[in-house]
Formats: C-alpha cells, sequence, structure tokens
C-alpha cells in the first residue's frame, strides 16, 4: 500500500494535523493507498502559498512564451508516464483501462492546447473619441480554488489546471476524495517542468473539511467546480461572502432523441454509449432516450439486447467495457434509484449486481422502459449505467420532453433529416448539442450547461477566458490641465 503526501509550495507535505484516509480500488473493495486528510489549516496553509506565488514570486514576470513551454513539458510528461497513469486511474476508479488511456491522451492534449494558447491571449484598443487612448488589457484572476469530482479524475484536474496555468494564475487543487491519486502523481513533476512553488497546490480531503473553506477563503479569488448540483448551490452561497468569480459544472440529465428515419444500428450504438460509457459515470451522460414511437419496441427490444451483452469485468483487463461503480455510496446511490425505477417504469435489463462478480460495487447496465419524463429516474442524475427510454409521437412532443427537465448540459439528436435536426438543435436548452453521435468532447470546442447544469464554460478559448480580469486602461494624450474649477 502506498502513502502518498500532499503538495504545497512544492514540496511534499502531510497533512497538519498528521491525518490520513484511506483509497480503495472500487473492483475489491480493498484499500490500496492512504493520503493525506486535510482541513482548513492545510487549506490556509495551501492559499497561502498561491497566494505568495500571485503576489511577491517569479510567476508574475514569467513570460506567456514560458508559461506555454511549461505547459507543453507537463503535456510531454503525461505522455511519457500515460501507461502508468492510465493503470493507477482505472485501479482507483474503476474505469475500464481502455478508456483510462484514451482519458490520459486527452489529459495530454488539454496540456498542449493550452500551451498553445498562453501566447494568444490578446487585449483590445477601445475606439473611444478625443485626446485619449483606451485599452483593454487581460489580466490573471489570482488565486483558483479548484474542486473537482471522481468520474475523470486527472482529465478534470487538466480542464481546470491547464487554463488556470496559461492564464498566469495559481491554483490550490482538491481532487474528489474517492480519487485522488494521480493528480497527486501529477504534482511530482511540477518542479521538473519548472512551475515555482506555490504556483500549483494539490491538497486532498473532504468536501466539507477541505472543500468548503478553500471556497470561503478570502485569500481566494476564484472557484471552479465540477460536481453535484447540490454541493454547487452550496458553493455559490459560500462564495458570496468574499465576491468570488465562480463557474461551475453539475452533471444533468441528458436527452438522446432518436427519430424513425436515423440509421438502425448506429441509433442503437450511439444510445448504448451515451448512457453507459465509463459506467454512465459521465455528467453528459444520455440517460434519457427518447425513441419516436414508428420505432419504439424494435428499439427497445434490440437496446436491451446489446445492454445484457455488454462485458462487465476487472477494470484492468483489456475487454472490460464496464467496470465497477467508484464507490460504496454510488453503487448504494445507484440501487435506489434502480429499486424507484422499478415502481415508477418497466425494467428491461439489468437492476443487480452481476451475480459472476462477488466483490466490487458492479451494477449492471440497466434500462428501463415506459418511464413517463415526470418519473424521479428520468428527472434526477442517478450517475450510473441506468438508461430510461421514453416514447415520443412527433417533434413538437420530443423537444417538450428534452426540455422538461431542470438540467441544460448536453442533448443530442439522431436523424437523416437536415431540416429537422437543425430545428431541434436550435429548440434544446442545452451547453452542448450533437448530431447523430453523443459524447465526444474536443478540447477546442466549449464545454458548459445552461440551466441548472452551472455556468461558465470550459475548454477552448473560453476555458482560459474564465482565468481572466479585463482591465481598462486610459491614456490621456493631452497635456492640458482639466481646467474644472
Ligand atoms: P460531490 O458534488 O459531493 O463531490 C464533488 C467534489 O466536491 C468532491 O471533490 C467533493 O469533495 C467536493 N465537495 C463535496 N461537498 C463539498 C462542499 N460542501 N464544499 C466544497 N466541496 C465539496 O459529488 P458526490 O457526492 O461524489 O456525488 C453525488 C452526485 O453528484 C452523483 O451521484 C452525481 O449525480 C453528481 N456528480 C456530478 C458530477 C459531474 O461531473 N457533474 C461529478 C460527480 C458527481
Ligand atoms: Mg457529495
Amino acid at each position: 500500500m502506498k502513502r502518498y503526501r500532499m503538495h504545497v509550495n512544492g514540496e511534499p507535505v502531510d497533512s497538519c494535523s498528521g491525518r490520513a484516509f484511506p483509497v480503495y480500488d472500487p473492483s475489491t473493495e480493498e484499500v490500496i493507498a492512504e493520503v493525506p486528510q486535510a482541513d482548513a489549516a492545510d487549506v490556509d496553509r495551501a492559499v497561502a502559498a498561491a497566494r505568495t506565488a500571485f503576489d511577491c514570486g517569479p510567476w508574475r514576470q514569467t513570460t506567456a512564451q514560458e508559461r506555454g513551454r511549461i505547459l507543453l513539458r507537463l503535456a510531454e510528461r503525461v505522455r511519457q508516464e500515460s501507461a502508468n497513469l492510465a493503470e493507477i486511474e482505472s485501479r482507483n476508479s474503476g474505469k475500464p483501462i481502455v478508456e483510462a488511456e484514451f482519458d490520459m491522451a486527452d489529459v495530454a492534449t488539454c496540456f498542449e492546447y493550452y500551451g498553445g494558447l498562453a501566447t494568444k491571449v490578446l487585449g483590445h484598443v477601445n475606439p473611444v473619441p478625443d485626446n485619449a487612448l483606451s485599452l483593454s488589457i487581460r489580466e490573471p484572476m489570482g488565486v483558483a480554488g479548484q474542486i473537482i469530482p471522481w468520474n475523470y479524475p486527472l482529465l478534470m484536474a487538466a480542464w481546470k489546471l491547464a487554463p488556470a496555468i496559461a492564464a498566469g494564475c495559481t491554483c490550490v487543487l482538491k481532487p474528489a476524495e474517492q480519487t485522488p491519486l494521480t493528480a497527486l502523481e501529477f504534482a511530482n513533476w511540477l518542479a521538473d517542468v519548472g512551475l515555482p512553488p506555490g504556483v500549483v497546490n494539490v491538497i486532498t480531503g473532504f468536501g466539507e473539511e477541505t472543500g468548503a473553506p478553500l471556497v470561503r477563503h478570502a485569500d481566494v479569488d476564484k472557484v471552479a467546480f465540477t460536481g453535484s448540483a447540490s454541493v454547487g448551490k452550496q458553493i455559490v452561497k459560500m462564495a458570496a461572502d468574499t465576491v468570488k468569480r465562480v463557474t461551475l459544472e453539475l452533471g444533468g440529465k441528458s436527452p438522446n432523441i432518436f427519430f424513425a428515419g436515423a440509421d438502425f444500428e448506429a441509433a442503437i450504438d450511439g444510445a448504448l454509449f451515451g448512457v453507459f460509457i465509463n459506467q454512465g459515470e459521465v455528467c453528459s451522460a444520455g440517460s434519457r432516450i427518447l425513441v419516436e414511437r414508428p420505432i419504439y419496441s424494435k428499439f427497445v427490444e434490440a437496446m436491451t439486447e446489446k445492454a445484457k451483452h455488454i462485458r462487465l469485468g476487472p477494470p484492468l483487463e483489456r475487454e472490460t467495457k464496464m467496470g465497477p461503480l467508484v464507490s460504496q455510496e454510488q453503487y448504494d446511490r445507484v440501487n435506489s434509484y434502480v429499486e424507484l425505477g422499478k415502481k415508477e417504469a418497466k425494467l428491461v435489463a439489468g437492476g443487480k449486481r452481476p451475480g459472476s462478480l462477488k466483490r466490487g460495487f458492479y451494477m449492471e447496465p440497466t434500462v428501463f422502459c415506459d418511464v413517463p419524463n415526470s418519473a424521479r429516474i428520468a428527472q434526477e442524475e442517478i450517475f450510473g449505467p441506468v438508461a430510461a427510454v421514453i416514447p415520443f409521437s412527433d417533434e413538437a412532443e420530443a423537444i417538450r420532453i428534452a426540455n422538461e427537465t431542470r438540467y441544460g448540459l448536453a442533448a443530442a439528436v439522431w436523424s437523416r433529416d437536415i431540416f429537422r435536426a437543425f430545428r431541434v438543435v436550435k429548440a434544446l436548452r442545452a451547453g452542448v448539442v450533437w448530431v447523430n453521435h453523443m459524447q465526444p468532447t474536443y478540447v477546442e470546442a466549449p464545454w458548459g450547461g445552461y440551466k441548472q447544469s452551472g455556468f461558465g464554460r470550459e475548454l477552448g478559448p473560453w476555458g482560459i477566458e474564465e482565468y481572466l480580469e479585463t482591465k481598462q486602461v486610459h491614456i490621456n494624450l493631452n497635456e492640458q490641465p482639466i481646467g474644472w474649477y
């Protein structure tokens, strides 16, 4: 069992209290590591390091070119270590190794993208009248507190750290308590790539004990959060006292809409991939599957048949297509929705722990059909392999059902009729909409939600904006006194 340390001010450190907590392999339910248990004192120490690095350190004098090179070196390092990182990620989160490998490639790509973008942040010359020159210049926002979830552990760290470093901010990152290992491995390389002490700090701990003091801290300028809607709402309230900038990505209940004319094979694949990838522990999971009535029964039958053959197993086996859920707590949460779903709709696949796997938090790919959109399993985020299939009669009804949710992260529409597909795209209230696909994500394109899925956008140029302030500079070109008094 490996004992990890946190990373504060360029040093590996234990928690101030000396306390630590166990980290599990969800496929064996065994402890695989121990990490420090940070509390408010550790938050103070990490924020002080980030504050000093921002206010007094060499970081503010580090050029955009150099920040870009640092990010490229981080990308390079992730690529070199990707096999090891993917294995740790897979073991700790339960995601299949093949998916973890894709994640590590995406992590590297994210650092590369922001490495390139660091030198492309532009200001403006504002077209003001008279004898003045007016500039808008972009500056880093300051100290960023970054709180991330357990479903894509290192990828979520990359989405937050890379734009912050590119912008010239300093960071205190708190990984999810279930999956802190890859972020701690990553922290070991910060000095090697040339990041001054205090620019990136990684502290491990729980939500209330570590996350909340980070959000409340007066020396933190901005909070970026990905996680549950309920914690997101608390974060907005906690951030209010110090008027912090906040960005939130809070998941959803994304509709995946299938019209009768869509390619049938592609549709079934798209429905399964949309909801079952990463065990369904995906913020943009296509967990509401809307199917037009003429193909409805055939669709449910084909989807159910294919779902039953998805290979569950140990995450490190390359043939595995679905691993265990991340924790006992998540298993219990998903299982309680499955039990609820049996009362609200018709269970046609899965719904239990597979008999062949005696240990681990495994849940079979589960399909409910004839689900009323008002059912709780159609309205509440489950964050597990549970699909709610809902029939619809026409385009107008599909749009109405799709938008009848408090969330608005993502949606997808499948049709070969481009007029229809684009009409639906425009009518959907969601931050990401796919046509004839679901889930591909590009670092070049914006990611974030409408409605209660949060606010702010990650990735692309939008991602760095969230770490930049705008300073208006007025330069008087008229040497005369104002002459007012
Ligand atoms: P969570 O929202 O409690 O945890 C996410 C992160 O927030 C973790 O790092 C956690 O330590 C931190 N956190 C928790 N309470 C906090 C607080 N009071 N102040 C500051 N930070 C806090 O998510 P949890 O409990 O692991 O999962 C519950 C549900 O949340 C899932 O079933 C799923 O529906 C949703 N979720 C959504 C995610 C997304 O990508 N949008 C990711 C993870 C969970
Ligand atoms: Mg929670």
